[in-house]
């Protein structure tokens, strides 16, 4: 006995002298945190006690047992009447005007939690989990003293997740919801219903999920896919699981707001009840390069990913009644304020041909067919709101005019909340760029994902907070969230690859004072949260620790230069030449990298990282492709789009031409409905005599060759005489969709050339997106 006691504080004393300050892995930051030399042991058994209303402390103290036993294996006990206890939670008034608001405080008589609500004692108590050292499973944990002030940046702090495209059962939506509760996040937006599955169970309309939560195959890899599995694919939630799910967040303080898609992604509920379809005796329609799978007559849940014309016809009142039937169960089961409707991706041809839509523009002296949607969209604002709920939409809901009181959810970059936010309309935002965390969040990423690039850093880089908002229209920006779709997220393992880290970096954003987001501390407690997440038993992405390879341009713009970077101080960083494609070749070689390296001819290199000798199996191989452009200056007319933005200008003669497609977006430049116009300086008079312009058509993801290339040529890059066109597109790789455009013409000497690849322009009608601006993507200019 003695002798533990003797050791106990032979470890407090090394602690407070040696150990002064260790340091906090808490995710997100707190407001104020204050260290002081000294530890309290918390022991296996720790006594609670609180003197917050019964009501609240009684499912509080239940979560917060559960949590430690299953983090820690500390039992948790109320403390005894009269005795003191190790933590205590207290209910007073914070200096924070009413605001929700903890302070956390541990030192030598222990732990106190003072809060002014019931909610930011739930928050504190996952600082408190965060605070707790995850090394030892058991045995003495040494609380740092550390007094903490703390309360939330943004009221609304969201995630989402698609259940449509992919099901996932009561119990991981559960899991889901806790994911949100340890990142201090209060919403969770549950998308039910699209194309591909009704989710959600309606007592009036059995045939929803008897019909409509159910496809009989699925396309097999990227859309349009090699195939279809011919599995029957489904599921949905009852009523009374709906129930124990809010049940579940609200005890968790996270409110669930629930997604029903109108007037498009509507496929499901028409396959079920046709009559909902302006034409229903029309067979479902699907792409022609996409496998189906079954019966084709009459209408089918959908099998494969996109937009669909098939919508919900405004023209008939059946329509309304049957979606106001919906909310009146809906409204039942989910008590949040707000109810999405979607609003997004909804195609107008249909409408345009359909006489009850065109009567109801008529009756309702509708302009077009934007009108009719807005027309559709605030009918049912005005029932929401005669339900005392509040409607949000996607940001389509903008075009033909908004409804009077409704939220916009600004997902097509950051124009559609800054223009709502103008017109006194609250917005969250969750713009594609950076928080749609369906992108790969890689740049190695092996399996198959929505094309785009959000990593780590940029989304913890992300400002919720348009610069263009003035003070007042800023408040209007309740928050922000991330969206998961999962059209390739087939099973929860991969969802939560998806998630994590990038989920930890968004509660920081939503959370933390702006002024205290600091990504060089960050990526210091980044691995902590990586423990936090093994101890949950939670998969997530390395990327972070990926060996990260990037081309910029070298001084003199003479080659270009490759940088290799490894967050994993533990190891070195190798590289050799696999193949020369100079002439003549130089003999291959390995080398350790200690510095960027000059690349100035054509080649493949390949590198990885070794630690303790052993290789850490992360090689890159990056062939770089010489042409008389390459690392030269060069200037974009107008810049590409924050989507897909590449390096810069640069990413044009960088020497790299892509080869994979759509699984290295990084190495385009995007371009969304206008051309690309590029002017080059060769540093000194050259002859050339070709340009190819190395481009993408994938036309499924509405990303359209070019519609020609011009090359121009300069004296002075002022004055620019166009030499040759043309419009022959050649696809060298049909599964990645990887071609160019060659322009030949008679050598010319000249300091300058210009290129401009036009873009293709409005999408043709029957194809993917048809009627929207396409893309246009170009990953290289080669002068020969
Ligand atoms: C969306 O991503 N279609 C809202
Ligand atoms: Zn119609």
């Amino acid at each position: 006995m003695r002798s533990t006691i003797c050791l106990l504080l032979a470890i407090a004393f090394s602690l407070s002298v040696t150990a002064q300050s260790p340091q906090l892995n808490l995710i997100p930051w707190p407001v104020e945190v204050k260290q002081s030399p000294g530890i309290f042991l918390l022991k296996d058994q720790v006594a609670v006690s609180s003197d917050l209303p019964a009501g609240d402390w009684a499912p509080l103290f239940n979560y917060f047992r559960d949590e430690m036993k299953k983090l820690f294996r500390i039992i948790v006990v109320p403390a005894a009447m009269g005795k003191p206890a190790d933590i205590s939670f207290l209910m007073r008034r914070l200096p924070t005007s009413g605001k929700p608001a903890y302070k956390l405080s541990i030192n030598k008589n222990g732990i106190v939690i003072t809060s002014n609500f019931a909610e930011p004692a739930f928050q504190a108590m996952q600082t408190f989990f965060q605070l707790i050292p995850l090394d030892r499973a058991t045995g003495y944990k040494e609380m740092p003293f550390t007094e903490i002030f703390d309360y939330a940046r943004f009221a609304y702090r969201g995630l989402h997740l698609d259940v449509s495209r992919h099901f996932f059962p009561v119990d991981f939506v559960k899991k889901y919801i806790d994911y949100l509760a340890y990142h201090k996040l209060n919403t969770f937006h549950w998308h039910l219903t699209d194309d591909q599955g009704w989710r959600i169970e309606i007592k009036k309309y059995p045939k929803l999920t008897s019909v409509g939560a159910w496809r009989n195959g699925t396309i097999i890899g990227r859309y349009p896919g090699t195939g279809n599995d011919s599995l029957k694919y489904g599921g949905y939630y009852t009523q009374v699981e709906i129930k124990e799910i809010v049940a579940y967040a609200r005890a968790r303080f996270i409110t669930v707001i629930p997604e029903i898609e109108m007037p498009g992604h509507s496929s499901a509920a028409i396959a079920a009840y046709p009559e909902l379809s302006c034409f229903p005796n029309q067979q479902t329609a699907y792409p022609k390069q996409c496998v189906w799978s079954g019966p084709v007559a009459g209408k089918q849940v959908q099998q494969t990913w996109g937009v669909f014309d098939d919508v919900f016809c405004a023209g008939k009142e059946n329509t309304f009644n049957f979606l106001q039937d919906v909310m009146d169960e809906l409204l039942q089961l989910f008590p949040s304020t707000y109810i999405h409707v979607g609003g997004d991706e909804s195609p107008k041809a249909h409408w345009k041909i359909c006489p009850a839509c065109q009567q109801r523009m008529k009756d309702n002296n509708l302009k077009n067919e934007h009108e009719l949607q807005s027309y559709f969209i605030q009918r049912m604002e005005k029932y929401l709101n005669s339900k005392n709920r509040i409607l949000i939409g996607w940001d389509e809901i903008l075009e033909g005019g908004l409804a009077p009181k409704a939220v916009v959810m600004s997902w097509q970059g950051e124009k559609g909340g800054i223009e709502a936010a103008k017109l006194n309309h609250d917005v969250i935002m969750t713009p594609g760029s950076p928080v749609y965390f369906d992108h790969s969040q890689s740049e190695n990423e092996d399996s198959v994902t929505i094309g785009g690039y959000n990593s780590l850093g940029k989304v913890y880089a992300y400002e919720p907070v348009p610069a263009e908002l003035n003070e007042e229209q800023a408040k209007h920006v309740l928050g922000a969230q991330a969206n998961l779709w999962t059209e390739y997220i087939g099973n929860p393992g991969k969802v939560e690859y998806m998630l994590f880290p990038r989920l930890s970096a968004l509660s920081e954003v939503l959370w933390s004072p702006k002024e205290k987001r600091n990504w060089s501390d960050f990526e210091k407690r980044i691995p902590g949260m990586f423990k936090r997440y093994m101890r949950w038993g939670m998969n997530y992405s390395k990327a972070l620790f990926e060996l990260k390879a990037t081309v910029v341009p070298a001084e003199n713009n003479n080659g270009v230069v490759w940088k290799l970077e490894n967050k994993n101080k533990n190891s070195t960083i190798h590289y050799n030449k696999t193949i020369d494609l100079s002439d003549p070749p130089n003999p291959p070689a390995f080398h350790m990298y200690t510095t960027p390296v000059l690349i100035t001819k054509s080649g493949e290199y390949s590198a990885w990282s070794m630690e303790n000798g052993q290789s850490l199996k992360n090689n890159i191989i990056q062939r770089f492709s010489f042409s008389k452009a390459t690392g030269k200056k060069i200037s974009l007319a107008s810049p590409a789009s924050e989507n897909y933005p590449g390096d810069g200008a640069f990413t044009l003669v960088n020497a790299v031409i892509n080869e994979k497609g759509f699984a290295r977006t990084k190495e385009f430049l995007g371009f969304k409905g206008i051309d690309c116009e590029a002017v080059i300086e060769l540093g000194e008079v050259q002859s050339y005599h070709t340009v190819v312009v190395h481009t993408l058509s994938r036309q499924s993801s509405w990303i359209w060759e070019p519609a020609a290339a011009e090359v121009y040529t300069s004296k002075d890059g002022v004055s620019f005489e166009l030499i040759k066109s043309s419009t022959d597109f050649i696809i060298t790789n049909k599964q990645t969709g990887n071609g160019n455009i060659t322009v030949n013409f008679d050598a010319t000497n000249n300091r300058y050339l210009k290129v401009i690849v036009k873009n293709k322009g409005l999408i043709p009608a029957g194809n993917a997106g048809a009627g929207n601006k396409s893309w246009l993507f170009v990953d290289e200019l080669e002068v020969k």
